[in-house]
C-alpha cells in the first residue's frame, strides 16, 4: 500500500498508523481534533522508542518510520491515500458520516475500512456510493504485539477489496481471519461470553481466584477471564455484550447482573483501582 490513511488517532489509530508505517507505506493520520493527533504522535514515538530500546529497529529505521507519518486536522489531507481505514469512536452515526465524508474525498479506487468493534460494516458501506469498496478490519489492542486482524465482508464488499484488505493485512505482518458480517464478528462472539459465564461463576460464589486458575491451568489460557475483565475494563466488556445481546436478541447473551451491578459501583478494573482484584 502506498499511502495508507487513518482516521482517528486514538489507541487504535495510532497503532494501526505505526504498524503502517513499519511495513513501509506513507501514513496519513488525521484526527478531528489537532491536540488528540499530536498525542497519537506521542504514542507512536514512545512505542517506536521502546522497539529501540529493545534492539528490534535501530535508531535510523525508527527515524524513516516516524518521518512516513504525516499529521493532520482535516479530513481532506486523506484524499492522497488509497487505502484509509477508520478509527473514530464507536458509534453508528459518527461512522456513519466519517464514511460520507471520506466518500467524496478520496480517489474513486480507493478502498474505506473500519476498524469498528460491533458496527454492521453493511450499514456503514450502505451510505457510501461504493460498498463494494467498504470492508472491516478489525484490528485487537495493543494494535503492534497483536497478530490478529479480523476481515469483514460486508454484503457488498467486493471480492478485489477483500483481496486488497488482506494483502494490506500481511503487508503489516498479520493474520487475517475472514469474518461474518455480525455482532461480535468471530472473536467478540466467543470471548465475551466466556466472560461473562465468569462473572456467573463469581456471583453464584466462586472465588475469582478459583476461576482464573481453573482456566490457567486446566485451558491453558494465558490470564484468567476475571483477570482479563480487569485489564481491558468491565464498563467496556459490558458494552461490548450488552450489545450482542441488543442485537442478536438472544437470552444466551444477558449480561450477569453482578457484571452490572460491579460497572453501578465502578469498579471497573485496574483503571479504577478496583475490579475482580484490588491494584
Ligand atoms: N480500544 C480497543 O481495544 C479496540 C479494539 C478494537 C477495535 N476498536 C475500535 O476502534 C475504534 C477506535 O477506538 P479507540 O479505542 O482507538 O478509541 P479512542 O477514543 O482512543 O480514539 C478515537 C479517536 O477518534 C477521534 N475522532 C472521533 N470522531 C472523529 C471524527 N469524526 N473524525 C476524526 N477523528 C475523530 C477522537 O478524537 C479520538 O482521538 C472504535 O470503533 C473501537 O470500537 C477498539
Amino acid at each position: 500500500m502506498k499511502t495508507v490513511g487513518i482516521l482517528g488517532a486514538g489507541l487504535m489509530g495510532a497503532g494501526i498508523a505505526e504498524v503502517s508505517a513499519r511495513a513501509g507505506s506513507g501514513v496519513i493520520l488525521v484526527d478531528a481534533s489537532e491536540s488528540a493527533a499530536v498525542k497519537g504522535r506521542g504514542r507512536i514515538e514512545a512505542s517506536v522508542r521502546k522497539s529501540v530500546e529493545k534492539g528490534q529497529l535501530d535508531s535510523a529505521a525508527a527515524k524513516d518510520v516516524l518521518d512516513r507519518i504525516t499529521l493532520s486536522a482535516d479530513i481532506a489531507a486523506l484524499a492522497a491515500a488509497d487505502f484509509v481505514i477508520e478509527a473514530v469512536f464507536e458509534d453508528l452515526a459518527v461512522k456513519k458520516d466519517a464514511f460520507k465524508k471520506l466518500d467524496a474525498i478520496v480517489g474513486p479506487d480507493a478502498v474505506l475500512a473500519s476498524n469498528t468493534s460491533a458496527q454492521s460494516i453493511t450499514a456503514i458501506s450502505a451510505v457510501t456510493k461504493r460498498p463494494d469498496k467498504v470492508v472491516g478490519l478489525h484490528f485487537f489492542y495493543p494494535v503492534p504485539r497483536m497478530k490478529l486482524v479480523e476481515i469483514v465482508r460486508g454484503l457488498a464488499t467486493s471480492d478485489d477489496t477483500y483481496q486488497r484488505a488482506r494483502s494490506y493485512v500481511e503487508a503489516i505482518g498479520k493474520t487475517g481471519v475472514l469474518a461474518p458480517d455480525y455482532p461480535g464478528f468471530i472473536v467478540n462472539r466467543l470471548l465475551l461470553p466466556l466472560l461473562n459465564e465468569a462473572v456467573f461463576c463469581v456471583m453464584e460464589g466462586a472465588k475469582p481466584e478459583d476461576v482464573d486458575a481453573g482456566m490457567k491451568l486446566g485451558c491453558n489460557f494465558p490470564m484468567g477471564p476475571l483477570e482479563l475483565l480487569d485489564f481491558v475494563g468491565l464498563d467496556v466488556a459490558l458494552a461490548t455484550i450488552t450489545g450482542l445481546y441488543d442485537n442478536l436478541r438472544d437470552s444466551k447473551y444477558r449480561p450477569c447482573p453482578l457484571f452490572v451491578k460491579m460497572v453501578e459501583a465502578g469498579r471497573l478494573g485496574r483503571k479504577t483501582g478496583r475490579g475482580f482484584y484490588a491494584y
